[in-house]
């Protein structure tokens, strides 16, 4: 057999799948609409066991069966994942479920759903809430009012709690309080609580169960999900964490109204990154400016492109980089001015787009009060950059967009973002 003829076979099979793919997601267009408009939910069970037993009678090999079952019910999950795409905010559900095998877990997206937390979680034990002090108080006391034992610690506000200081204070409180296996963390504020609580949940005791309360629009839009916990050392961001995912996260977007414009605008930037590298449709939303306004539609969109990506790769060796599209330039910036996490991938995002997006990208960012440049030394943000621990072999991964909704990964040299960082930081 000639390895060569035979992929060039596979491509043929290949490119003719494609198309009927397409062909099926414009099928499944009318069944998303004929739900939407008939008030039924994207899950119907019964159905797809009915699609199994029947296409499944199609295969012949009786060592293929199984393994045809596995992709007929993959395509099943990629065509609800469209369903709920082109259904919005329209479709009803709620609950979304990150898949990872032992370690899944279940997102609710509800207005009110902090009230709900006691009969959500797993609470009556002892539960150490991180918060920290520029979250409104009622919040974290909503969830320890709803605890068996709760313990609150509030850290500071700012990037600055997400150290190994502030950390080892969460675990001295624990150990004092005669936290065992049994107990549990929970994170009640921004990306910041977030990071820093999940990293003592993964840590304690190696290991204990972890639920993510986030509160600000850029934690309920991205980082509440995923299972990336950290703190920084010297500088340098998230230079010490761990994979560990949350037991399960609560998104009420409720808790945004007491968010300032500034931290809204935030949360923005990352939904904005999330929208570039993967929906389209929420692109055009932006550039239409509908994406403001009532801000569930525009979490639930961004959840389930990082729900994909994340249920794709993990461990972040592969497609889960896209999601650093803005970051690479963007945690440079950070670490040498004073903006805030969301507003640096703001401006991250602009050198990484093909001209024509970025001609589209700047208004969008201007309509919501991010920046699109900063007065800094560029040679020092260069050098940031080459801190960046993602560079091996002299290169470093970076996310590219060449049009809104996809995104191509590269290797490159640091030099060849040098210019890129003179598009956006003046002196
Ligand atoms: N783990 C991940 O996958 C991931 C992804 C993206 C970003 N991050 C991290 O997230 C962090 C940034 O998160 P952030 O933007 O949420 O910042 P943050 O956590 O610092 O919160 C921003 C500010 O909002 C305040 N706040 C929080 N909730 C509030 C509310 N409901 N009302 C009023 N004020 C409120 C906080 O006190 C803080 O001052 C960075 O450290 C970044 O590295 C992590």
């Amino acid at each position: 057999m000639d390895l060569n003829e035979a992929r060039e076979k596979i491509k043929a099979v290949d490119e003719e799948m494609a198309s009927l793919f397409e062909k099926r997601m414009e099928i499944v267009r009318d069944v998303a609409a004929f739900k939407r408009e008939n008030g039924l939910p994207v899950e119907d069970p019964a159905q797809e066991a009915r699609v199994i037993e029947g296409r499944s009678a199609l295969i012949k090999d009786p060592e293929l069966k199984p393994l045809y079952v596995r992709f007929l019910q993959d395509t099943m999950d990629v065509s609800k994942t469209w369903q709920r795409l082109l259904s919005r905010d329209g479709d009803g559900v709620n609950t979304l479920r990150m898949d990872l095998g032992g370690h899944s877990c279940d997102i609710l997206v509800e207005r009110g759903c902090l009230k709900r937390a006691g009969e959500l979680l797993s609470l009556d034990r002892k539960v150490i809430i991180v918060t920290d002090d520029g979250v409104p108080p009622e919040y974290a006391a909503t969830v320890a009012a709803a605890c068996g034992e709760p313990y609150t610690v509030t850290v500071p506000q700012g990037e600055g709690s997400k150290s190994l200081a502030v950390y080892e204070k969460i675990l001295e409180a624990m150990l004092e309080a005669g936290f065992d296996r049994s107990g549990c963390v929970c994170a009640v504020g921004g990306g910041v609580v977030g990071d820093l609580a999940g990293f003592a949940a993964a840590t304690y005791m190696r290991g204990v169960d972890f639920y993510s309360i986030p509160t600000t629009l850029l934690s309920q839009v991205d980082s509440s999900i995923g299972g990336k916990t950290a703190v920084d050392l010297r500088g340098v961001k998230n230079a010490v964490g761990t994979f560990w995912q949350p037991e399960m996260v609560l998104i009420d977007p409720d808790t945004l109204t007491t968010l300032d414009q500034r931290e809204i605008a935030c949360g923005m930037a990352e939904a904005v990154k999330t929208a570039l590298i993967g929906d389209e449709e929420l692109f055009r939303l932006f550039e239409e400016g509908k994406a403001s306004g009532d801000l569930l539609p525009v979490i639930k969109a961004c959840l389930a492109v990082k729900k994909a990506t994340v249920e794709a790769d993990e461990r972040d060796t592969g497609v889960r980089k896209t999601l650093n599209f803005g970051h690479t330039i963007g945690h440079a910036l950070e670490s040498v001015t004073e903006l805030h996490h969301g507003e640096c991938v703001a401006l991250g995002m602009i050198p990484m787009c093909a001209q024509e997006v970025r001609e589209r990208l700047l208004p969008v960012l201007e309509g919501l009060g991010l920046p699109t440049e900063v007065r800094a030394d560029p040679d020092e943000v260069f050098r940031a950059l080459m801190y960046d621990k993602k560079i091996r072999d002299g290169l470093i991964t970076a996310v590219f967009v060449e049009r809104p909704g996809s995104c191509v990964l590269r290797a490159v040299r640091p030099e060849e973002l040098r210019a890129g960082i003179d598009l956006v930081v003046k002196r």
